[in-house]
């Protein structure tokens, strides 16, 4: 094995950022993680000082626990199957200190700056005021921060006197309490933002410009998502696992119009997933009233595609989410309306020294798959792994997009979409792969170390 790794910064210390970070440190991988906030979790931090998190207070995880955690650190064993944020931040954190590398963790301390030199080598500007140089960028600063407002913008809301606010920008049920509220989107934090208004609004609209198949939290008794289902088995294909699931939906939650809702345009896992176990019920007792899109709005009302008005007190946009890097100048690497191509989601085909953790979407948890990547991007960087030729990893991001665009409804929300299982299984093979292509390179360093001789690392 090489003598002398590359030294790598790594940005973010939520979910993804420490799975990487904690894969780095067990194979002495030197590296720096930078974050912003005073602790680590990200958007499961409610209330965090790094002002990013999409927390409400009201918020629990819509992917079961088993499908959520870490491969091996189990939740502890008296969390609920969807526990609420703060066992979730918990747990995060306890996974930090289990594994020992909380002091590789730079808290605090946010790059503001990131550039890639002549030489090959990364020039990395904190917040704090510091100029250091790495060999490698990891990217692990999460996708659900920089807020989407409807594009364009509704006409009328720039005059009326209704106070419009983003999900991101929602906390508790104070900002609802005695109003009338309109919120826009069939997503996860339209649901549950409904639901909060349907409890604490006089009136509560859920405004759509395309319905969703709601899934409840469990079917039978189990979680929807369990590992022991068809739909966790990456050998039989998606049609069939879809048909299946279908009929089950069909069987147990039955017809969204039967709800009020928009009938969906779409079939199940053509769509990311919108799961509740609360709004259909909601629904049901009339606590909210569905509405089409928003069309304008006016000084004190909202108006909708169908041309109905309510008077209003307050709009959510529950429209989604893009994926920044603001630390990286655009001509080097963007994603402009949620585009990035990247193989597997991962590794940039232009850079083979930047790479991404958690940027993925998935019909499933995304930290179990943060967690693989952490372990393929230790290995790369040991050169144990190499990656396929250019030309290759392009075809192999366009097959992805074109299956992508295919089978998901058009829009900015199915960028990075993957399957939870297929996306590990596919990943296990693709290891395997190149870690032959590794083995006839005779292992050689894919990132040569160059910015070490300059700078303390903490290795
Ligand atoms: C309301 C909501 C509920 C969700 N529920 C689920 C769920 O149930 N299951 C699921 O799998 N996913 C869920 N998600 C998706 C969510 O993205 C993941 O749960 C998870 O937060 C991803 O972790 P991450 O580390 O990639 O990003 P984040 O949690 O966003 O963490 C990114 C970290 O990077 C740091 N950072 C960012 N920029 C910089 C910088 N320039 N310098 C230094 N540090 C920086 C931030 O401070 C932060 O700590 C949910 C998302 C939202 C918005
Ligand atoms: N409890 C939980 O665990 C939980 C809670 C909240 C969020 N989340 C997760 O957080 C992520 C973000 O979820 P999200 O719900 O905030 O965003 P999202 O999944 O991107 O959904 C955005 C919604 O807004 C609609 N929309 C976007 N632009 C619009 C416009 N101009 N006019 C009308 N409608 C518009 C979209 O419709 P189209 O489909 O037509 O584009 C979609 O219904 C997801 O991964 C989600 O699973 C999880």
């Amino acid at each position: 094995m090489p003598a002398q790794l590359p030294t790598v910064a790594l940005i973010g210390a939520g979910s993804s950022g420490i799975a990487v970070a904690k894969a780095l440190h067990e194979r002495g991988v030197p590296f720096d993680c930078f974050e912003k906030s005073d602790r680590v979790g990200g958007n499961w931090v409610f209330g965090n000082s790094n002002a990013m998190s999409s927390a409400y207070r009201s918020l629990h995880i819509n992917t079961s626990r088993k499908r959520m955690e870490y491969t091996d650190f189990p939740m502890p064993a008296d969390y609920p199957d969807f526990p609420h944020h703060s066992q979730i931040a918990a747990y995060f954190a306890s996974y930090v200190e289990h594994f020992g590398f909380r002091d590789r963790i730079r808290f605090e301390t946010g790059v503001d700056h990131v550039e890639r030199g002549e030489d090959g080598v990364y020039t990395l500007r904190t917040d704090t005021g510091e100029t250091l140089r790495y060999d490698a960028v990891l990217v692990a600063n999460g996708h659900h921060w920089d807020m989407r407002w409807p594009e364009p913008a509704f006409p009328g809301s720039d005059t009326t006197r209704i106070e419009q606010i983003h999900a991101h920008q929602y906390k508790d049920e104070s900002q609802l309490d005695g109003r009338r509220v309109v919120v826009l989107g069939m997503g996860n934090s339209a649901m549950d933002i409904a639901v909060d208004a349907s409890y604490h609004a006089t009136e509560t609209y859920l405004a759509a410009r395309r319905g969703a198949w709601i899934i409840p939290k469990y079917m039978g008794s189990k979680p929807v998502d369990r590992g022991d289902q068809i739909f966790a088995n990456p050998r039989i294909p998606f049609r069939i696992k879809q048909a299946a699931l279908m009929l089950a939906l069909r069987q147990q939650v039955g017809k969204m119009e039967d709800y009020g809702l928009p009938k969906p345009d779409h079939k199940f896992g053509e769509a990311h997933p919108t799961i509740s176990g609360r709004i259909l019920d909601r629904l049901a007792h009339g606590a909210i009233t569905p509405k089409p899109n928003i069309a304008h709005l006016h000084e004190h009302e909202v108006e909708f595609a169908d041309g109905t008005r309510v008077p209003a007190d307050l709009v959510v946009y529950c429209t989604g989410y893009k994926i920044s890097f603001p630390f990286f100048d655009e001509d080097f690497i963007a994603a402009p309306d949620n585009h990035i191509e990247l193989f597997r989601r991962v590794f940039h085909p232009d850079h083979s020294d930047v790479a991404f953790c958690g940027l993925l979407q998935p019909l499933g948890a995304i930290m179990p798959l943060a967690e693989a990547q952490g372990q393929w991007l230790a290995a790369y960087l040991r050169g144990e792994y190499h990656l396929p030729a250019r030309p290759e990893m392009l075809a192999d991001i366009r097959a992805d997009q074109e299956a992508m665009r295919k089978r998901y409804v058009s829009s900015k929300r199915h960028t990075v979409q993957v399957d939870f299982d297929e996306y590990l299984y596919a990943l296990g093979k693709e290891r395997k792969a190149g870690g032959e292509r590794a083995r006839l390179a005779g292992f050689a360093l894919p990132v040569p170390a160059r910015a070490r001789a300059e700078q303390p690392t903490t290795a």
